[in-house]
C-alpha cells in the first residue's frame, strides 16, 4: 500500500504550540465531559469512580497520549499509515484498522447525542417554555420520537461533513479560541450558582467522598478506563494525526498533562454543577443517559433568565461537540482521500451517510426499537457505546502501546517524545511496556466477562 504523508494538511505545521493545544483540547472537550463523564460517574458509585478515573488518567491515559503524538510526530502521518509504517513488514500493520473502525463507531452514535444537544438549543431558543418538573418527561418523549431525532442527527452529522469537506476546521479551531473560555466561564457561573443549592453540599460528597465498598466491583474499573480512553480521545487515531504536525523536539508530556488537567476540569465542573443539582431536585443519579439532558434543564427552568442560560449553554456544547466530531471523522476520511484518491468532498460526504446509517439503530433504541435491549436493560446507543469504549479502545490501547513499546528501537522512541531529562523518558518506556500492557489487559478481561 502507498504510505505516502496522509493528509494534505500533513505539510501544515502548527505554528505555535497555541494552535495545537487548542485543536487538541477542542477534540477532547466535547459531550464525553458533560454527558458521557457525568451519567458514567453516577451510574458507577461517584467518588469511588473518580478516584480511579484519576488514576487511569495518570498511569494510563498520559503516557498513551504520549505514545501517540510520539508515533504522528516520528511517522509524519495520519494514524493508519503511522502504524502501518512502524509495523512495516508485520502482521502487526493490521492493527492499523482498529484507529479506523474505533472513531467511526464512535461518532456514529456519538452523532444521535450531539443531535439531541442541537434539539434542545432549538428548543430553548424558540420552543415554548418545557415547566420546571417535566423535563425527565420531556426528554423520554423527544428521544422515542423517530424522524425528529434522526434529523437533528443528520444535521449535526452535515455540518461536520461540511466543515470537513471545505477544510474549515482551522476556522473551527478559531471559533474554538473564543467559545472554550466562553464554556468555561459560564460553567464556573453556573458552579457559583449551585454552590447555592441545598444538594450542594450531597452532591460533592457524592463525587469527592469514595464510598470505598464500590471499589470492589469490576465494572467501576472497566468504566473508569473507558472514560479515559473516550474523554482524552484515545486510541482512535486522533492524536497520532495530531502528532504529526507537531514540529519535533519538543517535549510531548508538558501538552499530554496539560490536554488531561483541561479535559479533567471540564468534566469536574459539569459534575459539581449537575450533582449538587441532583440531589437538590431529589433525582437518581444512576438514571443512565439522559442524566445531564434532565437535570441541566430543570436548573435552567429554575433560576432567573435560566432560558438565556439554557440557550448559551446549550449553543457553546453544540460547538464542543462539532469540534469533536470534526476531529472524529477527519480520521476516516484522511484515510479514504489518500487510499482511494478520491476527492475531500466525497470522502466526507459518503462517511457521513455511512456513519449517519450506522446512528439509526442508535436512534431508534430510544423509540420504535426500544425493545431490543441486554440482560442488564442496555439498549441498542449504550450496547455500541460500551462495544466501542469499554472493548475497542482498550483493546486498541493494549496494541498499541505493545507495538509502540516493543516493535519501536527503545531508544528512538524514547528520544521521539522530545522528554527530557533521559531517565524521565526511559520512564515513559518502562510504562508504555509494562504497565500499560498489564492494566490494560486486566481491565480489558473485566469488561469481556462483562459481556
Ligand atoms: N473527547 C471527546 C469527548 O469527550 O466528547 C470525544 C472524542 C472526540 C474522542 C474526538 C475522540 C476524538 F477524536
Amino acid at each position: 500500500m502507498a504510505e505516502r504523508p496522509a493528509a494534505p494538511e500533513s505539510d501544515t505545521r502548527w505554528r505555535s504550540g497555541g494552535g495545537f493545544m487548542l485543536a487538541a483540547l477542542g477534540s477532547a472537550v466535547g459531550l464525553g465531559n458533560v454527558w458521557r463523564f457525568s451519567y458514567v460517574v453516577g451510574e458507577n458509585g461517584g467518588g469511588a469512580f473518580l478516584l480511579v478515573y484519576l488514576l487511569a488518567l495518570l498511569l494510563v491515559g498520559v503516557p498513551l497520549l504520549v505514545a501517540e503524538f510520539a508515533l504522528g510526530r516520528a511517522m509524519r502521518r495520519e494514524s493508519v499509515a503511522a502504524i502501518r509504517r512502524l509495523a512495516a513488514g508485520s502482521p502487526w500493520r493490521h492493527i492499523a484498522w482498529l484507529s479506523l473502525v474505533a472513531p467511526s463507531l464512535v461518532l456514529a452514535y456519538y452523532s444521535v447525542v450531539a443531535g439531541w444537544v442541537l434539539r434542545y438549543l432549538m428548543d430553548f431558543s424558540f420552543g415554548p417554555p418545557t415547566a420546571a418538573g417535566d423535563h425527565a418527561a420531556a426528554f423520554s418523549a423527544h428521544v422515542a420520537g423517530t424522524l425528529e431525532p434522526l434529523a437533528w442527527q443528520a444535521v449535526m452529522l452535515g455540518a461536520t461533513a461540511a466543515a470537513i469537506a471545505n477544510e474549515v476546521t482551522r476556522g473551527i479551531e478559531r471559533l474554538n479560541r473564543v467559545l472554550m473560555p466562553l464554556l468555561a466561564l459560564l460553567l464556573l457561573a453556573m458552579l457559583l450558582q449551585a454552590a447555592t443549592l441545598d444538594g450542594f453540599s450531597r452532591g460533592l460528597a457524592f463525587l469527592f467522598r469514595p464510598d470505598w465498598a464500590a471499589l470492589a466491583q469490576p465494572r467501576v474499573y472497566v468504566a473508569a478506563l473507558g472514560q479515559v480512553f473516550f474523554s482524552l480521545g484515545l486510541a482512535m487515531g486522533v492524536m497520532v494525526t495530531f502528532g504529526s504536525y507537531l514540529p519535533r523536539g519538543t517535549a510531548l508530556h508538558r501538552p499530554a498533562l496539560a490536554i488531561a488537567f483541561g479535559d479533567t476540569l471540564a468534566a469536574l465542573a459539569a459534575g459539581l454543577v449537575i450533582f449538587p443539582a441532583v440531589f437538590t431536585l431529589g433525582l437518581d443519579p444512576a438514571q443512565g443517559p439522559g442524566l445531564a439532558f434532565v437535570v441541566l434543564p430543570e436548573v435552567f427552568a429554575r433560576i432567573p433568565g435560566g432560558r438565556l442560560v439554557g440557550v448559551a449553554f446549550f449553543l457553546l456544547l453544540t460547538v464542543a461537540a462539532l469540534t469533536s466530531m470534526a476531529s472524529l471523522l477527519e480520521v476516516p476520511v484522511a484515510y479514504t482521500i489518500q487510499r482511494f484518491r478520491v476527492s475531500r468532498a466525497t470522502a466526507s460526504w459518503a462517511w457521513m451517510l455511512a456513519l449517519f446509517l450506522l446512528g439509526v439503530p442508535a436512534s431508534l433504541g430510544y423509540g420504535a426499537w426500544s425493545r431490543v435491549r441486554d440482560a442488564a436493560g442496555r439498549g441498542i446507543l449504550e450496547l455500541m457505546d460500551a462495544a466501542a469504549v469499554d472493548l475497542l479502545l482498550p483493546l486498541n490501547g493494549l496494541l498499541l502501546s505493545l507495538l509502540i513499546g516493543w516493535a519501536w528501537n527503545g531508544r528512538r522512541a524514547a528520544a521521539a517524545t522530545g522528554i527530557r531529562p533521559r531517565w524521565l523518558a526511559w520512564l515513559w518506556l518502562g510504562v508504555v511496556r509494562f504497565l500499560l500492557p498489564t492494566l490494560l489487559l486486566v481491565v480489558l478481561g473485566a469488561g469481556i466477562a462483562r459481556l
